[in-house]
């Protein structure tokens, strides 16, 4: 196992612990319902990060980028119920690291959060990130999601430890006339 973040020349910081593929089988998704109820749904899934390099903004920010593509599949009958791709970003100057979401409904996201030195090694790190409307991390909406299913703030918090990886996550939505906390949480194992 690699002892320090440092992939192809380039530091990945706490975002190196990344890089492979994982598979969970015990996720827990709570969606809304038109009728004012919630779903839960279990479900398993499978997140694929890989290396894209640096990448220079301005002349003067260099960044360290790995890609993703989470597939989720629902316990009871194995069909898709969601499909999620981006980039995981480090930017080591200022300790930040930046999480985007693409899911194909027409909403996008940029969460942000910082994670100090020191505070993650190789192969662990603990990831907190947050987006919200009109705030320092942004979202980007369809004018129809935007009206009708509005996804008013993110916030995520993620922890590997060697081959296991959790996360939390909870969509804040305005939808049904009301709000909805929109939440996944999942446990992944390394396979690759
Ligand atoms: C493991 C992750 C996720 C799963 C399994 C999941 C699953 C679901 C499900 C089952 C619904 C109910 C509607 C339907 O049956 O399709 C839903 C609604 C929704 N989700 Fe997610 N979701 C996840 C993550 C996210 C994220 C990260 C976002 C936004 C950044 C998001 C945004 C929404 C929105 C806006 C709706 C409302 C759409 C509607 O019900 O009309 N979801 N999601």
């Amino acid at each position: 196992m690699s002892t320090d973040t440092i992939i192809d020349g380039l530091d990945f910081g706490p975002i190196a612990c990344l890089v492979g593929t994982w598979k969970g089988e015990k996720g827990m998704d709570v969606s809304p319902e038109e009728d004012g109820s919630k779903v839960e749904s279990t479900y398993n899934e499978t997140i694929v990060f890989t290396v894209v390099g640096d990448v220079t903004n301005a002349g003067k920010q260099t960044l360290a980028v790995i890609s993703y593509h989470q597939e989720v599949f629902r316990i009871s009958n194995g069909e898709k119920f969601h499909d999620q791709i981006g980039y995981w970003i480090w930017d080591k100057d200022t300790n930040t690291v930046m999480h985007s979401i693409s899911i194909p409904r027409g909403v996008t996201l940029l969460a942000g959060g910082t994670v100090n030195a020191g505070k993650f090694t190789a192969t662990s790190a603990l990831l907190k990130l947050e987006a919200s409307e009109g705030g320092e991390w942004g979202i980007a909406q369809s004018p129809f999601m935007r009206n009708n299913a509005k996804t008013t703030a993110y916030k995520m918090a993620m922890k590997v430890d060697g081959d296991k990886m959790s996360y939390a996550q909870t969509t804040y939505l305005d939808i049904y006339g009301r709000s909805f906390d929109h939440t996944d949480k999942s446990g992944l194992t390394k396979v690759s």
